[in-house]
This record gives structure tokens, sequence and C-alpha cells, in this order.
């Protein structure tokens, strides 16, 4: 076999997606784009903000020696200031450059930290459901996902986190907005967890990191605020990108920030920087630090999503589906009304709407829908959920 055994059983466990995806192609080819309804990809289908687009081409004017050339593996300092300057704009703390590590979108940042702060088998806590790549992120460096089931509402089960604590413990790993679910956590419930692991920490006598991954923090309806983890928690470390909320996805954005109080924080940052390096990444795109530098405040237009959330919730609902109303992100993650979420999919599927079963991501019994494409997709899709539907009541 020319790949790994392991790498081989990662494939076949994480190809649900891909699956959804290649059966995206197909029944395009047989039945026409038009008539294939995916909802299978969280691929933002909004073009960039026109002022995104016009800063990639004023930065990619600029003939000033150096623009492309290494820099420091953190990232360009003018970049990492613009992103403490904008973070002080919301959170209580008081960020600096040296707070602000610049990656390789989410993903890469994510991968970042888990290399820097993981010992072999150290444990990471992670709510389900969850985004199915955590697995493979933490795999990567040999640490071990610790899986502890949501609420039925989606929001944290602090208890059965409590209870997942063991002397491994390094991380707990939260995403909100989220996905697959598309939940917002509230203050108070960052303030349990904040007390909690707290509490853990001092008895393990090392502190337990909150990681934050937040690439949907602007994709938020309804004026809801998505609560800082800096505020809660003393330990936490924030990852995000610029993928969703600016459409950037393939440009491979993002950063990392510490908590500036965080403990041993320059060893924590000097680790994390190396890892920068030492993965591959070296830094993140030179290019694009110039540009988002001018982009912090900027988003796509979020009351789309919104109203495609609102088309959706609808439609969903006068079919009989049972679902939470999404807060943010652009993910429903309705109940399946049968228990093999994979043969509910399935069904979908022969009306031409390609969904993802709920357990790719850690949430069986549940399906997925991405709702990042245009209404009219969403609108011709609502009669074949319906008949789907009816065919199960
Ligand atoms: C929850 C979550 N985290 C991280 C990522 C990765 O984001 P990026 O493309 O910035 O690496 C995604 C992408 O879908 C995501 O949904």
């Amino acid at each position: 076999m020319p790949i790994s055994e392991k790498i081989r059983a990662s494939m076949e466990r994480s190809s649900w997606i891909r699956k959804m995806f290649e059966e995206g192609i197909e029944r395009k080819a047989k039945f026409g784009p038009e008539n294939v309804f995916d909802f299978s990809l969280g691929n933002p289908d909004l073009e960039p903000p026109s002022k995104a687009l016009d800063v990639l081409v004023e930065v990619a004017k600029d003939t000033t020696p150096g623009q492309h050339a290494y820099m420091p593996n953190a990232g360009f300092s003018e970049t990492r200031q613009a992103v403490a300057d904008y973070l002080n704009t919301f959170n209580g703390s008081r960020f600096s450059s040296g707070d602000v590590i610049m990656t390789v979108g989410a993903g890469g940042g994510l991968n970042v930290i888990f290399k820097a702060i993981l010992n072999p088998q150290d444990e990471v806590i992670i709510p389900s459901p969850y985004f199915v790549e955590y697995n493979s992120y933490l795999d990567n460096h040999q640490g071990v996902p610790k899986v502890v089931a949501c609420h039925a509402d989606f929001s944290l089960n602090l208890e059965a986190i409590s209870e997942a604590v063991s002397e491994k413990t390094r991380a707990v790993l939260i995403n909100s907005p989220h996905n697959p679910t598309g939940r917002v956590y509230r203050k108070e419930e960052l303030a349990e967890l904040s007390k909690l692991l707290d509490h853990h920490s001092a008895k393990l006598g090392k502190p337990i990191y909150l990681v934050s991954d937040e690439p949907y923090r602007k994709i938020i309806y309804d004026g809801i605020v998505v609560p800082s983890v800096f505020d809660a928690y003393r330990e936490s470390i924030v990852v995000t990108s610029f993928s969703k909320d600016l459409s950037l996805p393939g440009e491979r954005i993002g950063y990392i920030a510490v908590n500036p109080e965080i403990a041993d924080k320059t060893l924590l940052v000097g680790g994390m920087v190396f890892c920068n390096r030492i993965l591959g990444f070296v830094n993140a795109p030179a290019l694009m630090q110039r540009a988002i530098r001018h982009l912090l405040e900027e988003s796509v237009d979020i009351s789309i999503y919104q109203r495609r959330r609102d088309i959706f919730c609808e439609g969903l609902e006068a079919a009989g589906y049972e679902f939470q109303k999404p807060e943010g992100a652009f993910y429903l993650f309705p109940r399946s009304p049968v228990a093999d979420d994979a043969e509910f999919v399935r069904a979908l599927q022969e009306e031409n709407i390609l969904t993802v079963p709920g357990t790719g991501f850690g949430g069986p019994g549940h399906f997925r829908i991405a709702y990042c494409v245009e209404d009219k997709v969403i609108e011709k899709a609502l009669p074949g959920f319906k008949r789907v539907m009816d065919k199960y009541r």
C-alpha cells in the first residue's frame, strides 16, 4: 500500500463529506447541476467583499523591496499589531502584537496550538457534535480526543465535561458559533466552564487550556453577542480565520491570539511560533497578511445568510422537521426522523438533496445542512425535504 495503514484508516473514517461531494459530482452530471441541491460543504458561496478585492490589488501593487520575503515566523509585526488593536476594541483585555500569531487559516492555527501544548497521549475534551477535522488535528500531535456529548439544545454539558477531566487533560476545545449546530455559547455558560476549569486546574496543579475555535464569530443572527473567552478564563487561546467571514478560505489566512494574562506566555507563544515554522507553514502567506491588516472590521453581508437560515427554518418546520434554530455560522443540524441518520441522508439523496449524516460529526440521529448556497437552491429543495419527511412520518 502506498500510504500508511493509519492514514488509510483515517481516510475511511472521515469520508462522509467526501462521499457526499463525489455523489454530488455524479448526480450533477446525470441530472444537471440545477437539479441537484448540494448542502454538503461549508464552502461560502458569497464572493469576498469588494473592499477585500480592492485591498488585495493594492497590496499586490506595492513594489517596496522585501514584501514577498521570509519574515519572522509569527508574521508581520504591523499585521499582528493591527489584530491586537482590533481585539482591544471588543475585549476587556489589553492585547499587544506579541499576543498574536498569524497562521495558515484556523486549521493551521489549531495544528500549531496542539503541536505546541500536547505531550503524547494528552487528552483534549471536545463537546460533540464537533468539526470532524479535530480528530485528525489531535492525532497529528499524538493527542487524544475525549468526546463529551452536549445537551439536546447543543449547550455545553458542564457536568459531563467535569467528569471527563483526567490527569491527562491538557485542554478543552470549543467552537462558537458552532459547526455543525449554529449554537453560540452564552456568557454564563463560559463563566461556569471557567469556574470548572479553574477548579480542575488547581487540583491537577497545571493549567487546563481553553482553546476557542471562532472562524464564524462574525456570522451571527438576530443581534446575538458572541461572548469573549478572554474575559471568562485566563488560560484561554483563540484561533480564527478569515475563511468564512470574508469568504477567503482558499487564501489560507487566520491567527491565534493568547490571553495577555496567560501563564508562562513567553514560552507558550515562543513554542507556537516555533511550531508554525516546523510544521512547514514557516509563516502565514505574506500577501494575505498585508491585506487583512486593512480588513479586520469587514465581512460579507451576513444578512444574506440570515435570510437563508430563515427560509430554511420556515420550510423545514412546515415539513415537520425538528431542529434548533441556528444563532450563527451557516449550518443546520436537524434531527433525523429515523435513528439511522445515514439511511435518512440516503433517502434525501433520492430527491437529489445532499446533506451529511450527523454521525460524521459525532452527532448521530441528526444530519447537517450547510446553507451557504443561493436562496433559490434552498427554495427548490424544500418540497423534496417535505416528501422525504412524509415518507417517514
Ligand atoms: C469549526 C471550524 N474550525 C476550523 C475550520 C477550518 O477553517 P480554515 O479554513 O480557516 O482553516 C472550519 C472550516 O470549515 C470549521 O468549520
